[in-house]
């Protein structure tokens, strides 16, 4: 019988797992999303410019070529559009159950119970809030989730898992890890602000949005197998400036845009130069009467060599056989023969350093400007900017770069060491949690021991897949596979094809765990190949702990990821009680 699978998130790895399962004929699986809508990444970065910068020929799935891409380097809607596409082409809509977010799960040995709170459709609107404001808050209560098995794995058309426990209650009730201690309308850090900015997170739509919603209905179920899909990029990351709470106008995240506020003759104050930055202060420029562009660090900035392909580009790629496939391979083979040599320190890194600065000089002539954006330390060692029009809005006579350190924020605006910046609106393009990994959701797997603990110093899977003690239990997107070069996409569908690889198996014998001495072998390879990586070197990025552990980025070339996890994954995994 097919294994029941959980999958968590519907963003492109979670699509990309059901869709296989779909095509493989395994209908017995369930999609769990938090928000209203499928996108993850594609439906919560809305901001004006959105969009990606590795090409979608490439950024896409490989079997699910699309000839409509309007551009080279398509915008949030048309990436969006392409997803929705593709679950409704392969119909894994009807799998995901929407607004429901995973809080924990705990392994009692032979399945995993699943713990969610779903919210009621009155609640719709405070959603967003809810998935945010939630964040570290629901309180693990370790008794819920160890509800009896109820086994099997009876599917119906939603999903497969046998239902074991569901209450209605919402946050407060009992029910599973995480599911206990309601939010009320703040977030993280405790403060909502004046506009319907809730804290940490998110943008609630209205003045001092509820938390988690009130009457959702918490229900854990038994899955024999969970795949989670959440990304590394999905928990935007507030700075903690003092007085944040104090600002007098309207603060949101670059991932949570308001899109009800009018930028237009305001003044703005953006903080953070990252690639979400670059995108959109070339759009907000425009409205602004002026803003402010707060920058701790200089980023290497390279073009972003964009095209518009027409009708007529558009029918080649849709009827001549193989265009797609050759145009695709060649971005490919460009992005892995060029960039990833500059980021393992080899024969690219003066073309790229050369090819940065070629295009600072030509975009910014004042030199006392540019010196102020040239950055200190080695390109790619942060996520190098790929874009052609930041610079040119940071000469527009209505923007500010502004260097001096931020102090404070004040009901004015922004105090740095040099004086304050009065503004109506602050834009924090300050980034996203992203070494947290599964944080908020507790884990807890063979023998009681929590996924928590075993990453304290820094989250970590063989293949960035899978951890010993935690049978049956697969991530997407996980530790030490997100690319600097090249499509997370790609490394997606690795990680898909060694699921589906495992799944007989499992499904033969029993949950299977990776052995921790393919583990610790794995740890040392990579902790290797990592020494030559430029990411060591001194800089911070989001592609590392507090203590400089890189968790984030893999080292290799993707040609070797995927020539890995294309191998029989017998040889790495033992079944659990077997030896
Ligand atoms: C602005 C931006 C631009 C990017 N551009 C590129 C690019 O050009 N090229 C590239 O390769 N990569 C890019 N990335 C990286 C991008 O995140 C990945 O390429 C990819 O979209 C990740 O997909 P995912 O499904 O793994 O995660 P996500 O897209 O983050 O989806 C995760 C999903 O899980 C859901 N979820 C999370 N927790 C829970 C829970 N507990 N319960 C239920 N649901 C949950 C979320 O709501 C979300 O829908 C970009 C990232 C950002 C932020
Ligand atoms: N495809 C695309 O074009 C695209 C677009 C957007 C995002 N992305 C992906 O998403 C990732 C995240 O991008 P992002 O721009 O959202 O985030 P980011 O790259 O993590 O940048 C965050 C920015 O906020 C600044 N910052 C953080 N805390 C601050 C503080 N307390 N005071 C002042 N400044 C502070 C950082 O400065 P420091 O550098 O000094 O830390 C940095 O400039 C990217 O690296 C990329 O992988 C891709």
């Amino acid at each position: 019988m097919a294994p029941s699978v959980a999958i968590i998130g519907a963003g492109f790895g979670g699509l990309c797992m059901a869709i296989q399962l779909e095509r493989a004929g395994i209908r017995s699986y369930t999609v769990f999303e938090k928000a209203g809508d499928l996108g993850g990444t594609w439906r919560d970065n809305s901001y004006p410019g959105a969009g990606c910068d590795i090409p979608s020929h490439l950024y896409s799935y490989s079997f699910e070529k699309y000839a409509s891409w309007t551009r080279r380097y398509p915008e949030q809607p048309e990436i969006l559009g392409y997803l929705t596409h593709c679950a409704d082409k392969y119909d894994v809509r009807r799998k995901i159950r929407f607004r429901t977010e995973v809080r924990g799960l705990v392994f009692d040995g032979r399945k995993w119970q699943v713990s969610t709170v779903s919210a009621s459709p009155e609640d719709s609107d405070d959603w967003e809030v809810a998935d945010a404001s939630a964040e570290g808050e629901g309180a693990a209560d370790d008794d819920g989730a160890a509800a009896d098995d109820g086994g099997g794995a009876a599917a119906d058309d939603r999903g497969g898992a046998t239902a074991v426990a569901s209450e209605s209650g919402g946050p407060g009730g009992s029910g599973g890890p995480g599911a206990a201690g309601g939010t009320g309308g703040t977030g993280p850090q405790g403060w909502s602000g004046p506009q319907g900015w809730s804290g940490a997170q998110g943008w609630s739509g209205r003045p001092g949005g509820s938390g988690v919603p009130g009457d959702g209905e918490v229900r854990t179920e038994a899955f024999d197998v969970v795949v989670m899909g959440v990304g590394q990029l999905n928990r935007p990351r507030l700075p903690d400036i003092p007085g944040m709470a104090d600002f007098d106008g309207v603060s949101f995240h670059s991932s949570r845009w308001n899109h009800a506020h009018d930028l237009t003759g305001g003044r703005v104050a953006v903080i953070g130069n990252g690639s979400s930055a670059a995108q959109f202060v070339p759009h907000v420029a425009e409205q602004a009467e002026h803003l402010y562009a707060f920058q701790r660090t200089p980023n290497w900035v390279i073009p972003k060599p964009d095209a518009t392909f027409g009708p007529l580009t558009r029918l080649a790629f849709h009827y001549v056989p193989g265009l797609q496939r050759a145009y695709r391979e060649w971005i490919y083979r460009y992005a892995e023969g060029t960039l990833y040599p500059a980021l393992a320190q080899g024969w690219s890194v003066d073309l790229l350093r050369r090819r940065a600065l070629a295009h600072l000089r030509d975009q910014v002539p004042d030199p006392e400007l540019r010196a102020r954006l040239t950055p200190d330390y080695p390109p790619g060692c942060k996520r190098v900017v790929i874009d052609s029009s930041f610079y040119p809005a940071l000469t527009r006579p209505n923007v500010s770069l502004v260097t001096d350190k931020i102090v404070r924020m004040t009901p004015e605006g922004v105090q740095t060491t040099e004086g304050t910046y009065e503004v109506d609106t602050v834009i924090y393009a300050t980034g996203f949690k992203s070494t947290e990994f599964l944080v908020p959701m507790r884990v807890v797997g063979r023998e009681g021991r929590s996924l928590e603990e075993r990453w304290k110093e820094g989250a970590e899977a063989y293949l960035g897949i899978s951890v010993p003690d935690f049978p049956n239990l697969f991530l997407l997107y996980g530790p030490n596979t997100n690319l600097g070069h090249n499509s997370i996409i790609f490394m997606i569908e690795c990680q898909v094809n060694h699921i589906m690889a495992c799944l007989p198996h499992l499904a033969a014998n029993g949950p299977i765990e990776v052995r921790p001495e393919v583990m610790a072998a794995w740890r040392r390879q990579l902790d290797a190949a990592m020494a030559r990586m430029v990411w060591g070197a001194e800089c911070q990025s989001w592609y590392k702990t507090a203590d400089g552990r890189i968790t984030n980025n893999w080292p290799g070339p993707t040609t070797l990821y995927r020539r890995l996890t294309s191998r029989p994954p017998w040889p790495a995994y033992r079944v659990v009680g077997a030896e």
